[in-house]
């Protein structure tokens, strides 16, 4: 589990004026483009930047944690850690994300563990011919990972 973060930062609901950065910095990790509203937001702030972001997106009674970025220059410092345990204590458990394979070990650690076959909501996978197209053409392997408790 990670310490407290070392970063100077504040965490932060969004506001409307935070829209287009969290776009961009979403865009900027070719992160999911989806139902990307401020309104669902947490900011990370360090003075007066954002460093950090990341969402709850609903389906249904299914909560996904979504969008989590840290900036480049600020990663390895707790900032994400921070974002996940604040989004966690706004959502409550149990907590899903969906994320590529390379961050299957960070999210690990932070305490969530992978849902596979019919046990992955249904509500929460892209529709079929999108599944198809990344896990086939692009070769890249979707995970859904949850935290009950
Ligand atoms: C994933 C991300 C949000 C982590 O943010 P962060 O602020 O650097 O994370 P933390 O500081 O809380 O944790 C850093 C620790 O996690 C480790 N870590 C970071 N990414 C990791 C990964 N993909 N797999 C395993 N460990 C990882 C770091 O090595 C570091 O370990 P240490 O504490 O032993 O030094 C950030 O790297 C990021 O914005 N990545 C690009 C966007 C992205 O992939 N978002 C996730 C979408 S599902």
């Amino acid at each position: 589990m990670y310490s407290p973060t070392s970063a100077e930062i504040t965490l932060r609901r969004a506001t409307e004026d935070d829209q287009p950065i969290i776009r961009r910095m979403v865009t900027s990790e070719c992160l999911n483009p989806r139902d990307v509203h401020w309104q669902n937001f947490l900011i990370a702030e360090s003075g007066d930047r954002i460093v950090g972001i990341g969402q709850i997106r609903l389906h249904g009674t299914i909560k996904e944690l979504g969008s989590l970025v840290v900036a480049p220059e600020m990663r390895g410092q707790g900032v994400g850690a921070a974002l996940v345990a604040a989004l966690e204590a706004r959502a409550g458990l149990p907590l899903y994300l969906m994320c590529g394979s390379h961050n299957v070990p960070y999210y690990t650690r932070l305490g969530y563990r992978e849902v596979l076959g019919d046990a992955r909501p249904a509500a929460m996978l892209p529709p079929r011919a999108l599944l198809w197209f990344v896990e086939r053409v692009l070769r890249l392997t979707i995970h859904i990972m949850v935290k009950e408790r």
